[in-house]
């Protein structure tokens, strides 16, 4: 330990991220369409305590406030996600005006403020209807997206320097489509590979209808949660088992957005599952087009090995398709609420493989935090664990640059507590804490820190 503080380069973006349906609530407010996590969480036993995102943080309707948050933060940036139910209530057709309106005033009141907005256009809200005629299992979903990004392409175009197609193409994959955790909840692998080939599609006929519509200063990118890949023991299995879960985890999407092919290891390992079929000679081309950025989330990371022969894994949905022998390693050491491994050195290998084997772009940590069980006390929350992961996933970050790669920004997962998905209310992620009761929004010392970070463009090592 020393004191010398690590600066960052000049220009480097601090931000912090939410995502529309986690914080918005205002589920049914100015013409918004049932979204498939609204049909998901309300159905029983899907989401920890039964909760939905119907009320969630109020942003929608206290937005004003949060961003006045933000300010006082001293926050450069801000990355959200525009609800397309709202734009599109059924996925489809022209645009509900009152949707875009409040994207529009959102964006206004940041740049108000002088913060940089960083648009999302899909955290996982897909309008239902277009869910019930096939959802991501079907390409025509891929076509209705770029309709809706065009539509908000041509509304906030003049004001948004920067836009992501798709966030975690990989959760709405595997985790919405072959284990099930997520909505919309189906446990058929085969389509959670057609619905992971339709969401790059999605992200390249998104991006081609961006770029249509911006002005050409915008910046293009994608956000990937890539994972640390590693075995857990020194077997000829275990690094059979490493290449399978990397293939599907990380290979699957940088393959064909930055080398314009799907890995052949992959397309053969799940050959008996798919045929592949409905990926269509042109599409990889759509999806290789260049975009400007590439947005990475890490928070934990993997460690496989396969398992004992005798002692073979129960049945049961997974998110892993053609993967039933491997077995997840619980990584020794501390963890977060979530249960996931404190390692930021994972973060270290995924930039750096993305930077030594693909060189694509800039790249943008475009998520990391942790879930702690906070304590609201009277002045506040004391979380120096999740501030001490923080620095520790920064001085990462600041390593990694420091070693050449282009890392030119890092957003903090989450700026307030919301509804973490299957786990709900229950898991907090925020540097600010939520009173869900009142809504009181009280910073946690992790906000406090973080504001210095920004302040000084650096950290204590
Ligand atoms: C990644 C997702 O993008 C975000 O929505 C989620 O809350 C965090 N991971 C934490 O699980």
């Amino acid at each position: 330990m020393n004191d010398q503080p690590l600066k960052f380069p000049e220009g480097f973006v601090w931000g912090a991220a939410t995502a529309a349906y986690q914080i918005e609530g205002g589920h049914d407010a100015d013409g918004r369409g049932p979204s498939i996590w609204d049909t998901f969480s309300h159905s029983p036993g899907r989401v920890a305590n039964g909760d939905n995102g119907d009320v969630a943080a109020d942003h929608y309707h206290r937005f004003r406030e949060d961003v006045a948050l933000m300010a006082e933060m001293g926050l450069p940036a801000y990355r959200f996600s525009v609800s397309w139910p709202r734009i599109q209530p059924t996925g489809k057709g022209p645009a509900n005006a009152p949707g875009l309106d409040h994207y529009e005033r959102l964006v206004d009141e940041l740049l108000a403020h002088g913060i940089e907005p960083v648009l999302t256009l899909y955290h996982w809200d897909l309008p239902q209807e277009l869910e019930d005629s096939g959802g991501w299992g079907t390409r025509d979903t891929a076509a209705r997206f770029a309709e809706y990004a065009e539509l908000v392409g041509t509304r906030l175009g003049d004001r948004v320097p920067n836009w992501t197609t798709l966030n975690e193409p990989w959760c709405s994959a595997f985790l919405g489509y072959s284990s099930g955790e997520h909505a919309p909840g189906r446990t058929d692998p085969a389509l959670a590979l057609r619905a992971a080939h339709h969401l790059l599609l999605a992200h390249g006929l998104g991006t081609q209808a961006l770029r249509a519509v911006l002005p050409e200063s915008a910046q293009v990118s994608i956000t990937l949660n890539l994972s640390s890949v590693l075995p857990a023991v020194t077997s000829t299995a275990a690094t059979n088992a490493v290449r399978r879960i990397d293939g599907l985890a990380n290979r699957l999407f940088l393959d064909p957005l930055f080398r314009g092919h799907y890995p052949v290891d992959v397309l053969r390992d799940t050959a008996r599952l798919t045929d592949w079929s409905f990926v269509l000679p042109a599409d990889l081309a759509v999806i290789a087009a260049p975009i400007d950025s590439l947005g990475i989330n890490y928070y934990t990371p993997t460690l496989v090995d396969v398992v004992d022969p005798a002692d073979p894994p129960a049945d049961g949905p997974s998110p892993w398709p053609a993967c039933r022998d491997v077995r997840f390693v619980q990584p020794p050491g501390p963890q977060t609420a979530m249960g996931w491994a404190i390692d930021a050195q994972g973060l270290r290998n995924v930039v750096h493989r993305v930077h030594d084997q693909y060189r694509p772009i800039p790249l943008m940590i475009t998520e990391n935090g942790a879930a702690f069980d906070d304590e609201l006390g009277v002045d506040g929350v004391r979380d120096d664990e999740r501030i001490a992961y923080l620095r520790d996933h920064l001085k990462v970050v600041h390593e990694a640059i420091t070693h050449g790669v282009d890392l030119r920004g890092y957003f903090v997962w989450s700026l307030l507590d919301n509804f973490e998905w299957a786990y709900g209310y229950a898991k907090r992620f925020g540097i600010v804490h939520v009173d869900y009761p009142t809504q009181a929004r009280v910073w946690k010392d992790s906000a406090h820190w973080y504001r210095q970070v920004i302040q000084t463009n650096g950290i204590d090592s």
